[in-house]
């Protein structure tokens, strides 16, 4: 939900912002802007509707100008993308420059002051507003200074907002805020720089600081990284943390996109999310996050899995498996209803907070609500010391590495792993699980790695070539039952998020109660058909596919004979437990996907009108 580069040091501004906005465009890609401040203090705004390539078009000459600079990438939410929507933002008297991402909910009261005052607005944002709040405040008051006014502004609005503010009286000196909408400091020798997530600078400095909630800090390198409480401008000491991204793992490495390298990173981000806690040798599973509450997990009266989208999928298959192996009750919201529907919550449940850039606005306001009624909420995200990994009583990272694709695949199956995990760590706990059943389970879990490798490289051509049949399909039908049922969901969202493919999920019993209306020769129905489970009823849902005369894509265990045998397509996969066959049964779905939506064009690791990190409502 956008993204926000600032840099003030000594190489030049543009290329680091231009570099860093590359970086974060999977934030927001409609449109893009820079300003930089050159040697006459002076600052110059380049900025336009389109990509991060469109404003390197326009904007040549800020290049070697300057050593201080600030540029923004968007995801509307106020205004069209439109150039004069497009951020950094300049203040009535051209002073000063703002970038912003989040919503400034007030915007409309603090507008109608400010037009009130005689100021001007170029464009429909709720930025624009704030960048002249600020150069109201220092009208009004010649004593106060830039970091002041700004710190005046920020208490006067509310929404959410990560800013970065720059003023031509002040040069190389970024403001900076926070609120609701993450923003990290890399800490350089001789620089400083400012970013949604450290992606931008982690070739330059392993060293930053995350602002926290409601605190801002000036920057300069004359008077370092000075942090302040928002509210009431209490000086903060900076914890500085050690990054353990590496620039190789944020580029494409030779694949053509970040979907296809993150779908092919899948054995290796399954095994990451294993690495340490499944010890098959000593029969145990260890995790620090669940050995510390073990009590509180396994007493809980009801467990509450809260997320959104893919997160909110991999929730689903965490009821079955929690429900299977540890016998504790499971519901599963999404935290957008959850956050405004007065649920009931007590002290005797856990909450589990799914989410991969643990940024999401409305997981956060769904654990903050959760939290408040007395509930202990343990979080699962990918994203190191993002938001929600910060405010969660407890959690496991899944350790998927950074996930750049705007659609969810490795951070999907790590998901899946690790709610494997809970669920069997849980279920030997209580004593629902006998340890020859245990040990089953965690081989089976040990080997997923090598069966989605396996998977990987005996469907992707197989997939490809399917692809190009379907490249012109207008809806598609994805059906599974007992835990490929929420695969299916997700197959099918997958599909629609990047080839704008009309597709629907559902039980493959719920077909006659409704969807079976829809199938004729030309609707393409996606089956997840493994051995185990359900597999005579699925059978015969394809049967009654096949008498409809629907297209059916089958995806079956290896050496399936009779769904294979009514199928018009087979993609065979290697057989494992059921409960842990969509993590290998959703490879090929998102290969699917994504040549798909390849062979129809579309831009798959920024589909429109989509955002990889939601924080806005
Ligand atoms: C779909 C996708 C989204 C996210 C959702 C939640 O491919 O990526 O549906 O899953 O926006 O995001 P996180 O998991 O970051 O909270």
């Amino acid at each position: 939900m956008c993204g926000i580069v600032g840099y003030t040091g000594f190489q030049d501004s543009y290329n680091i912002v231009i570099n860093g906005l590359r970086r974060l465009e999977y934030r927001g890609y409609d449109s893009a802007g820079i300003v930089v401040e050159d040697e006459q203090k002076k600052l110059h705004t380049a900025k336009t509707k389109g990509k991060v390539e469109d404003l390197v078009k326009i904007s040549g000459d800020l290049k070697g100008i300057s050593h201080t600079g600030m540029g923004h990438t968007r995801w509307a939410t106020h205004g069209v993308p439109s150039d004069n929507n497009s951020h950094p933002h300049s203040s009535n008297n051209q002073k000063i420059a703002l970038v912003h991402n989040g919503i400034i909910e007030n915007y409309d009261t603090i507008k109608t002051m400010l037009l009130g005052k005689g100021y001007t607005f170029k464009s429909e944002t709720d930025t624009e507003v704030l960048v002249n709040l600020i150069e109201y405040f220092m009208a009004n008051d010649s004593s106060l200074d830039f970091p002041t006014a700004v710190r005046y502004s920020l208490n006067e609005v509310y929404g959410a907002y990560a800013i970065t503010v720059m003023h031509e009286d002040y040069p190389g000196v970024l403001v900076v805020g926070r609120l609701g909408s993450p923003l990290a400091i890399g800490l350089g020798d001789g620089e400083f720089f400012i970013a949604s997530d450290a992606s931008p600078f982690v070739e330059f400095t392993k060293e930053a600081v995350y602002l926290e909630e409601g605190h801002m800090a000036t920057i300069s390198l004359e008077n370092g990284v000075d942090i302040r409480n928002i509210k009431d401008n209490v000086k903060i000491t900076p914890a500085i943390q050690e990054l353990k991204l590496s620039l190789e793992q944020i580029e494409k490495g030779g694949y053509e996109h970040f979907m296809l390298k993150e779908i092919f990173e899948q054995p290796k981000s399954i095994h990451d999310t294993l690495r340490g806690r499944l010890l098959v040798d000593e029969g145990i599973i260890k995790m620090a996050g669940i050995w510390d509450n073990l009590e509180r997990l396994t007493k809980a009266e009801r467990i509450i899995i809260i997320a959104c989208g893919t997160s909110w999928h991999a929730g689903l298959i965490g009821e079955y498996l929690i429900e299977e192996f540890a016998r504790i009750p499971v519901e599963v919201e999404y935290a957008s209803e959850f956050r405004y529907r007065n649920p009931i919550v007590t002290n005797k449940d856990v909450v589990i907070a799914i989410s991969q850039s643990g940024e999401t606005a409305d997981t956060m306001a769904a654990i903050k609500l959760a939290k408040e009624k007395g509930a202990f909420v343990f979080g699962i995200c990918n994203v190191v010391d993002s938001s929600i990994s910060r405010f969660t009583d407890a959690g496991s990272y899944t350790h998927a590495g950074p996930e750049i694709g705007v659609a969810s695949t490795k951070a999907f199956t790590s998901q899946l792993t690790i709610l494997s995990l809970i669920a069997l760590k849980l279920g030997k706990h209580n004593g629902n699980l006998s340890n020859v059943e245990f040990m089953r389970l965690i081989t089976e879990l040990d080997a997923l790695p090598k069966k989605v490798e396996e998977v990987l490289s005996t469907t992707h051509d197989l997939v490809k070539e399917i692809a190009k049949d379907f490249v012109d399909a207008q809806n598609f039908l994805y059906l599974g039952r007992g835990y490929n049922f929420p695969a299916a969901l997700e197959g099918a969202l997958k599909l629609k998020e990047i080839s704008y493919i009309h597709a629907e999920g559902y039980p493959a019993a719920e077909m006659k109660h409704g969807p079976i209306a829809l199938i004729d020769e030309n609707m393409p129905i996606v089956i997840i058909a493994p051995k185990q489970g359900h597999y005579d009823k699925v059978v015969s849902n394809v049967q009654e596919i096949k008498a409809r005369k629907g297209k059916v894509i089958a995806l079956v265990n290896k050496g399936d004979v009779q769904v294979a045998n009514l199928a018009d397509y087979v993609i065979e996969f290697p057989e494992t437990s059921e409960c842990f066959s969509p993590i290998i049964a959703s490879v090929p779905l998102q290969l699917l996907a994504y040549y798909i939506a390849v062979k129809r064009g579309a831009n798959v690791d920024q589909p429109r009108n989509l955002a990889k990190s939601v924080t806005v409502e």
